[in-house]
This record gives structure tokens, sequence and C-alpha cells, in this order.
């Protein structure tokens, strides 16, 4: 009888290299903490599409229902960007997200002290970092309706006679929920949270507003509650990033914002996230943990990629979905151990240069760090 079912999509590009690596760190937690894994693998993405003819088979999605995790790689590449639109390899990550109901993706972006100097801002800007971006991942522009690509027949003034819509569209209920993830998780860090919309010109952005601050002053008064434009947040987290503790904000800009933050850790490459839905009957919540990098087309097959976003997504399933919070915690240290030893995959090379090691090597030695641990 297995503690933990475990399902692996490894996806496409880099997705299988940096999963590989989290396998020998489930591998190390099986042998040496006794924990037991029920772990199935299925395929995703352009990987999905190549063998059913879809960005996700419905076994696929009925497995990802079940288990009480899922651990994603990445999706996408360039072999792909000419399919239908409903085919592309994102449509079958976006599904598993919308029909797992995975509302509250945390995007956490921490500073280890060693690659304090590999971020494009500097040191005194970012040491210490220790944010989390709160997106909320089942609505807003990304699934609102209406959408698609039309004709504009009646209007000769458009030149090329097509129009795009997508439609930002926000539920209080919403707005909501993922309020509440983000108050909740505040309380267990800095009890801050700061929301960010465009209230000064989507109505959306005032009903994100309003909601939020009626989540603060109904459940959460004791909470630091702030609010900014997301354009201004977008500044703000490059002029001053360490003013933030929580930000909790709508899906595009949340999916923006974070891939600034991401540059304030140093890489792309560092950054995990933990997607989380409702509990589910043993109390676990639905969940996906994925890096929040993509497929990396431009590297993928040579050995280059940092493991480390797709091991630390691993922490957070074993965090927030097995509640193994000691074997999070030594993994992170781990993780941290190992690049304060200097080693380094190519992505983390600052311009005086070094011998960076490969994927495979950066996954080793972290387990050997754990083995030291
Ligand atoms: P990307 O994140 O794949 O790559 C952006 C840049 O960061 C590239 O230069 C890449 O080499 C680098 N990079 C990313 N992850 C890295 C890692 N682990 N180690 C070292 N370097 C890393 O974004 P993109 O190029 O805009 O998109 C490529 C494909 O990935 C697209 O098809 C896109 O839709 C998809 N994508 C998927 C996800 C996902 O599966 N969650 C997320 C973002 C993009
Ligand atoms: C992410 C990605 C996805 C998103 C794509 C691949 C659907 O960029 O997870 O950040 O836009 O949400
Ligand atoms: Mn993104």
């Amino acid at each position: 009888m297995s503690d933990y079912s475990l399902l692996i999509l490894p996806g496409d590009g880099i997705g299988p290299e940096v999963m590989a690596e989290v396998r020998k760190v489930i591998g190390w937690f099986q042998t040496n903490r006794g924990m037991r894994f029920d772990v199935s693998e299925d395929l995703v993405g352009g990987a999905a599409y190549d063998k059913h003819g879809k960005p996700l088979a419905d076994e696929t999605m009925a497995k990802a229902q079940q288990v009480d995790a899922v651990l994603l790689g990445a999706v996408g590449g360039p072999k792909y960007d000419n399919l239908d639109f409903s085919l592309k390899p994102e449509r079958g990550l976006l599904r598993l997200r919308k029909e797992m109901d995975l509302y509250a993706n945390l995007r956490p972006a921490q500073c280890f002290d060693a690659l304090a100097d590999f971020s494009s801002l500097k040191r005194n800007i970012v040491a210490g970092l220790d944010i989390l971006i709160v997106r909320e991942l089942t609505s807003g522009v990304y699934f609102g309706e209406p959408r698609g690509i039309h004709d504009d027949n009646n209007n000769p003034e458009n030149e090329g006679g097509r129009v795009g819509i997508n439609t930002q569209r926000y539920t209080s209920g919403e707005i909501r929920r993922v309020a509440r993830a983000a108050f909740e998780l505040a309380k267990k860090r800095g009890n801050k949270v700061c929301s960010m919309e465009k209230a000064n010109v989507m109505e959306s952005g005032i009903l994100w507003r309003e909601e939020v601050q009626w989540v603060h002053d109904n459940e959460f008064p004791d909470v630091e509650l702030s609010h900014m434009y997301a354009d201004n947040g977008a500044m703000q987290l490059v002029r001053n990033p360490r003013q933030f503790d929580v930000i909790v904000t709508d899906n595009l800009f949340g999916d923006i914002l974070s891939d600034a933050a991401a540059m304030l850790t140093g890489s792309l490459g560092m950054l995990p996230s933990a997607s989380l839905g409702a509990p589910m009957d043993n109390g676990r919540p639905k969940a996906l943990y994925e890096p929040v990098h993509g497929s990396a087309p431009d590297i993928a097959g040579q050995g280059k990629a940092n493991p480390i976003a797709c091991i630390l997504s691993f922490a957070m399933a074993l965090r927030y979905s097995f509640n193994e919070g000691q074997a999070a915690d030594d993994l992170e240290k781990a993780v941290e151990k190992v690049l304060a030893d200097g080693v380094r995959t190519a992505d983390l090379m600052g311009p005086e240069g070094g011998t960076p090691v490969s994927t495979s090597e950066m996954g080793d030695k972290i387990t050997e760090a754990l083995s030291r641990a």
C-alpha cells in the first residue's frame, strides 16, 4: 500500500530532462526516508499529440483527477506552433488546470544568497528576497467568453477584415476564493498581501479590488492589505521587490509578473509552482506542481537545463500534498547547499563565467547533498 500517489507528466522539450532529476529525488526519499510513492507516468502536450492526436487524452485527465498530486515538466515547442488552436500543447495544460479547478497558483520567488549576484538586478536589491505570487489560474482572460478569431465583414474600415477576441471575466466568487488562499498563506509568512489589478481601466479590476477588500474586512482583518495597479506593481517588483510578502493577482497579470519575479532569483530555471484546488475527500487539495518555465526549445536535448525549478516543485508537493514539511525543508536546504558550493547549470553562469554542470550532474549533486544533511 503506497502512502502517496503521483502522476508524472514530463511533457516536451526540457520537461523530460528536468523530470528525470526529480525521479532521482523521489527515489532518494523512497530509499532513505521510507516514503512510499505510487508513481505513474503519462503524456501531455506535444508528446500526447504525437501519440493520441490531442494534447491530453481523456484517460490521462481522469487519472489526474484521482491521484494525490500531478507533477508536470513543460509543454510546447516550435514543432507544434502551426497546429489548430485546440490541439496546441498548451491546451493540454490549460485543460488540466481548468478541469481540476486549480484556482490558486502559488509561485514563490526566493533569492538564495549564493545567487544574489546572478540576478539581473543588483545584490542589494534582491539579497534575502522571499515573496509569493498567488496567481488566479482558472478564469480571467485565459478562459472568458466570447473568444475567437472572426471575420469582421461589415467593417470596410478594417484593413485585413478580421477581429480577435478574448474576454476578461471574473465572478465575485472566483475572486474571493483566491483572495482567501492568499490571506491564509500570508498568515503563515509576513502577514501582508498586496493585490494587483487595473481598477483604473477595467471593470473586472474594480470588482477584483472590492472583493479582495471584502474578504479582508470580513475574514482577515489582521492581515495587512494594500492595492496596487499592476503596471506600477511590475515597476515596484524591479525597483524594490522586498517591499512585498504575498502578491495576489489575476491569471494574465500573474503570468507576466511571475516571469519578471523569476529574474530576481537569478534564473527562470529556479522558479517552482504549486496549483491548488479544493480539498478532496482525503482532505488533500487537488494539486498540480510544475516549474514556472516552459519547454525551452533553444536548449532542449543538450543537457543544459536547470532542474532546480522542477525539483523545488516536488518540494512544494511534499509540503502541500503530502504533509511532509520536514522533507520539503530538507530538499530546499539541499538545493541551497549545492548552490552555496558553487555548483551551477549554464543559466546560472555570471559574467565572469566558469564551468557549468549538466542537468544530470545537478540532480546528482542535490541527492548527494540530501544524504549529507
Ligand atoms: P521558456 O520558459 O521555455 O524559455 C524562456 C527562456 O528561458 C529560454 O531562453 C530558455 O532557454 C530559458 N529557460 C527556461 N527554463 C530553463 C531552465 N530550466 N534552465 C535553463 N534555462 C531555462 O519560454 P518560451 O521560450 O517563451 O516558450 C517555449 C515554449 O514553452 C512555448 O511553447 C510556450 O508556450 C511553452 N511554455 C510552457 C510552459 C509550461 O509548460 N508551464 C510555461 C511557459 C512556456
Ligand atoms: C505558465 C505558462 C502557461 C500560461 C502557458 C504555457 C499556457 O506560460 O504556466 O506560466 O500562460 O499560464
Ligand atoms: Mn508563463
